[in-house]
């Protein structure tokens, strides 16, 4: 199998099952336009992350990552009416175009941007004592995915979902010897999944229109 039919496949899959959507086609083209890295996850993947979202019942979502917004629209389009998604991103950049695409997709009265260092903000969570979250995506800076993870189980009540994207980098983080700080990150992330008494967790490796990588899914326990 190489790259090509992956790709070709996804194509194939993607047509079978999701309708052309004007305002997440705009999104990434939009995206595009500003000269964001083309980062986001595949149509089939933010399906998925949508329909995680919808079968956990989630009313308030974390996103930590925002690039362009692609993700966030699907994920917001899972919420109920009084439902509330947080997105995170260091990049003002990246938070203009996003907001502008999440506007178009109708979606701004239940998203909020927030600008800055994600780990500032999850910790200014914490100290504020917001209500913990139903469904948290983890999708920012890989070196410090353990950090987050720190973070977001604070902001976890029993039955939230925390997914993060990222964890397969085409098979590098199997690489026991790494000195890609991504890859460390991504390691140690694991590491905790593998020794958190709190999570249930599994990962994934999937292959398509963004090569190869993959995702961990993790429940909180009761
Ligand atoms: N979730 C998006 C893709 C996110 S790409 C999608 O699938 O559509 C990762 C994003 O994380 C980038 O926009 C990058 O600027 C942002 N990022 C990197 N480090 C960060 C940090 N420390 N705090 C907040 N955002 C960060
Ligand atoms: C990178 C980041 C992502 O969130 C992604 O989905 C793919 C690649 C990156 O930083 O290289
Ligand atoms: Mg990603």
């Amino acid at each position: 199998m190489n790259e090509q039919q992956w790709i070709a496949m996804d194509e194939y899959l993607c047509e079978r099952t999701q309708a052309p959507d004007e305002a997440l086609e705009a999104a990434l083209r939009e995206s595009a336009h500003a000269g964001l890295p083309a980062i986001n996850v595949a149509p089939n993947q933010g399906k998925l992350l949508h329909m995680l979202a919808r079968l956990r019942g989630a009313r308030r979502i974390l996103e930590i990552g925002t690039l362009g917004g692609y993700s966030t629209i699907w994920l917001a389009r899972a919420l109920p009416a009084n439902g509330t998604l947080l997105t995170l991103e260091a990049v003002e950049r990246h938070a203009d175009v996003a907001r502008k695409n999440i506007e178009r997709a109708g979606l701004s009265g239940v998203v909020s941007v927030i600008v800055g260092d994600a780990v500032d903000t999850l910790e200014s969570f914490i100290r504020d004592g917001i209500p913990p979250f139903d469904f948290i995506f983890l999708d920012a800076d890989k070196q410090t995915y353990p950090t987050y993870l720190t973070l977001a189980l604070r902001l976890s009540r029993p039955g939230t979902v925390i997914l993060a994207d990222n964890v397969i980098r085409g098979g590098r983080v199997a690489e026991t010897n790494s000195t890609d700080p991504d890859v460390i990150g991504v390691r140690a992330f694991l590491d905790m999944l593998a020794t958190s008494p709190r999570l249930s967790s599994t990962a994934l490796q999937t292959v398509g229109s963004k090569g190869w990588d993959g995702f961990s899914l993790s429940i909180v326990a009761d």
